[in-house]
């Protein structure tokens, strides 16, 4: 039975007093915090109000980082037995879970993102990818990677805004497992929980310079890459920037990683299950403003059931809760930051003017910040830049396609190959169109779901690689990154 009943929330909002800022942070370097000399702001994106001043990474503190990871390399962390590795990463995983509530609310303040995602999803499982990477820590013999596999060395990793804690979690934690020490920097608009995190890796006694976090630009990113005493780069982030660092490791000896944009399809069979269906959808899309490089952002539609599934998915978007990240009951945040809200803006028009037909519910935005309401597109076909490029928004667009012959031709036709989305209530159609499909991860009747166990990469511009699970171990052991 379809029900129009909307419950009134009252204001539910999650305390920020568990947190202290500080007005200014420098960089982590050999196990201390060390000043900056240049600052940038980082912000809260609902309210614009600025949290603190983060410290600019130049050459010198790059040197640093780079020197202080390679001396705890050489001296400490490879020595160390993999049994008493695991101990620290297993102590860093406790520790995040005594402070979860911490990460979560400084993660939702600095990204925008609502509470109950960063409580529920982020943090959790930052914490899981550490404790499942201890207990790899001694076991490395045992992972069909070789009967003695060594680390590589330095790691430079550099992470992207979305899921900044997380993120920070997918690179660290196999880096050390397999004993690699690392040099980490967090992207520009979000930097606090990792600069927490640091305080995480004291706390736990952690042997200085085996993590180093160096905080800036895009420029401090590229010295990351260029730096000559740095062996194995891992990115997340955008494509662009991908290629500029495949083409920066390419004459080099360093080993590399990328993992970039995605242009999923999400794609509705005749028999699925379409109340669940629609939740999918939903979560698919709208799950962290739609700043995810595998969101469900291309939606297929069979035909016969197209009407039916519009009209329960517009009846759901005008349930979702738009607005302050730290209550409790919001669905969707603030858009990360102005630069990105201005990118969603600018190719939503770009779908107006080709032809497609948008639709958002009545919402109404804050007035402060960074907002974009939730949108679908309808009416738009394979040419459509909206159909092609990643939008990284809360903004779905919808196709529709009459056999799965021509389900498949569709959701293929697309320069990326990250994640994929199967509704049917039939195993044999599922498993057939998992097999045609061209993506690193696909969901079947489900969607956006992670597990440290479950290897997540991409095909095509969608990346290099895999993290996560046993195979991801392999980009941080010789001779096996290249499987
Ligand atoms: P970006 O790729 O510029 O930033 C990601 C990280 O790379 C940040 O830490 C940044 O400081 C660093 N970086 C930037 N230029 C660099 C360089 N030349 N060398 C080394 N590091 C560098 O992504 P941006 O500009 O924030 O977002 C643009 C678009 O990228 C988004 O609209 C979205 O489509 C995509 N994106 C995809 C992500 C994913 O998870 N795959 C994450 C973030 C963005
Ligand atoms: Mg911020």
């Amino acid at each position: 039975m379809e029900t129009d009943m909307t419950f009134e929330y009252a204001p539910a909002p999650e305390s920020r007093a568990i947190v202290t800022i500080k007005p200014k942070y420098g960089h982590f370097i050999g196990g201390k915090f060390v000043p900056g000399s240049k600052h940038f702001p980082t912000i809260n994106p609902a309210t614009e109000e600025v949290l603190s001043q983060i410290a600019l990474a130049g050459k010198a503190d790059v040197d640093a980082a780079v020197k202080a990871a390679r001396k705890a390399y050489t001296s400490t962390w490879s020595k160390m037995s993999g049994k008493e590795r695991g101990k620290y990463l297993y102590r860093i995983a406790r520790i995040m879970q005594e402070r979860a509530r911490e990460f979560a609310v400084l993660e939702t303040l600095d990204n925008g993102k609502p509470i109950r995602e960063s409580r529920d999803t982020d943090i959790p499982l930052a914490a899981a990818h550490f404790f499942y990477h201890a207990g790899w820590a001694d076991k490395l013999e045992y992972a069909g990677l070789g009967t003695s596999p060594k680390p590589l060395g330095v790691a430079g990793q550099i992470i992207p805004w979305n899921f900044p804690l997380l993120m920070l979690a997918w690179k660290v934690a196999p880096a050390l497992a397999a004993g690699n020490t690392v040099v980490l920097k967090p992207a520009e608009s979000t930097p606090l929980t990792a600069l927490l995190f640091a305080e995480v890796c004291q706390q736990a006694e952690l042997p200085a310079g085996v993590v180093n976090i160096v905080t800036g630009d895009g420029s401090t990113g590229a010295l990351i890459v260029n730096h000559p005493g740095i062996d194995k780069i891992a990115f997340t982030g955008s494509t662009e920037v991908g290629k500029i660092i495949a083409r920066a490791v390419a004459p080099t000896k360093k080993s590399v990683t990328l993992e970039l944009g995605g242009k999923a399809a999400n794609i509705v069979f005749d028999d699925a299950p379409i109340d669940e269906t629609v939740e999918g959808i939903v979560n698919g899309i709208f799950f962290n403003q739609g700043h995810v490089c595998c969101a469900g952002s291309r939606l297929l539609l069979q035909e016969s059931v197209a009407e039916e599934v519009l009209h329960k998915l517009k009846n759901r978007m005008e349930k979702i809760r738009v607005g302050d990240p730290m209550d409790k009951n919001t669905d969707v945040g603030a858009i990360n930051s102005k630069e990105q809200l201005a990118k969603i803006i600018e190719l939503s028009a770009v779908g107006d003017a080709e032809g497609a037909e948008r639709w958002s519910p009545a919402c109404e935005l804050p007035s402060k910040g960074f907002w974009f309401a939730p949108t679908i597109f309808t009416g738009v076909t394979q040419a459509h830049r909206i159909a092609r490029e990643e939008i990284f928004g809360p903004v779905l667009s919808v196709l529709t396609f009459r056999t799965p012959q021509e389900a498949i031709e569709k959701a293929n036709n697309t320069p990326f190959g990250l994640s994929a989305g199967i509704w049917s209530e039939k195993g044999s159609r599922t498993l057939w169109a998992s097999q045609q499909l061209r993506a690193g991860v696909i969901w079947a009747n489900t969607f956006n779901k992670f597990d440290p166990t479950s290897p997540f990469g991409g095909y095509k511009e969608s990346g290099w690689g895999r993290e996560g699970g046993r195979h991801g171990l392999a980009a941080y052991l010789k001779g096996v990154s290249h499987e």
